[in-house]
């Protein structure tokens, strides 16, 4: 199977398949999810709540971009790897975007890499495309401008904000962003966005009506409690089987249960016997 790219993402909106993203962080579950016929790996700043216990994504940095990145990048035959710019690593110059940009492209080997913004990184977007680079673009709740939000609130409820976040799509389709997230938008306007352009429209907590769906893994494997949002759907109890197994591990090791006789390596007696008469016993 060919891995998965942008021809694929313009294909699929064309042919009205639905696109599926989840976010990884690391090797071994990247593995899992690029067997899993997902088509894109997210290594999303969310890692800075989820990996690193962050209260949002504003102190992650490109080396934690870079370290958690490279390691999604070596997991993946199938998926394609999109790898956050994060906060302040593309908003000061285009040039300091297509820098950065390209780090995560040469270091974490990227397939693509997404930044947060609408009209107002619309030069970011042409300058980082304009090097041969994918943008997916990140519009409606923007988690990096929790600050300026205050707070994470769902978007676009009234007629100003929703038309700019019309707007918003607009400009990053133009500017050459070859999809876009919509995050946390009423599913009615995230539709009609999605109606009207011709790039994917990639929803995390904006309805049905997205070319494509992306959640935080944590989240829909109910790993992750320090909050759930509404917009998660938990596809299995992970969380409560690692809880239950780290337990009865705990249990196992202090009753001298575990490790029993097929987690052990044996010796030969005499060696042993060797052993004890070089000693003293
Ligand atoms: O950082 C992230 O995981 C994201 C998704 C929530 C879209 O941006």
């Amino acid at each position: 199977m060919k891995k998965n790219n942008v021809a694929t993402f313009a294909k699929m909106k064309k042919n009205n398949e639905k696109i599926t993203m989840l976010t990884s962080y690391d090797y071994s579950t990247a593995k899992l999810v690029d067997n899993s016929g997902v088509n894109a790996i997210l290594v999303g700043d969310s890692l800075g709540n989820v990996m690193l216990g962050y209260e949002d994504t504003v102190s992650v940095t490109m080396e934690d971009m870079i370290t958690f990145g490279s390691a999604v990048s070596r997991a993946c035959k199938n998926a394609m790897v999109v790898i956050d710019m994060p906060f302040m690593s593309y908003q000061i110059s285009d040039e300091q975007a297509l820098e950065n940009a390209g780090r995560l492209m040469k270091e974490a080997r990227a397939n693509a890499v997404k930044l947060e913004g609408g009209k107002e990184v619309c030069s970011q977007i042409r300058k980082i495309t304009s090097a041969g680079i994918p943008v997916m673009a990140h519009i409606g709740m923007t988690p990096q401008s929790v600050n300026a939000f205050g707070g994470f609130k769902v978007q676009g409820k009234d007629i100003e904000n929703a038309k700019k976040i019309v707007e918003d799509a607009l400009a990053v389709e133009k500017a050459g962003a070859f999809a876009v997230v919509i995050e946390c938008v009423p599913a009615d306007l995230a539709e009609y966005i999605s109606k009207k352009l011709t790039i994917p429209t990639i929803g995390i907590g904006a309805g049905k009506g997205t070319d494509g769906q992306v959640l935080v893994y944590q989240d829909m494997l109910g790993m992750f409690s320090d909050y759930v949002p509404k917009f998660v759907k938990h596809y299995a109890k992970v969380g409560n089987i690692m809880q239950n197994a780290f337990e009865e591990y705990d249990r196992e090791v202090k009753t001298s249960a575990f490790p029993s006789e097929e987690h052990t390596f044996a010796i030969d007696e005499s060696v042993m016997d060797e052993i004890k008469k070089s000693f003293q016993n």
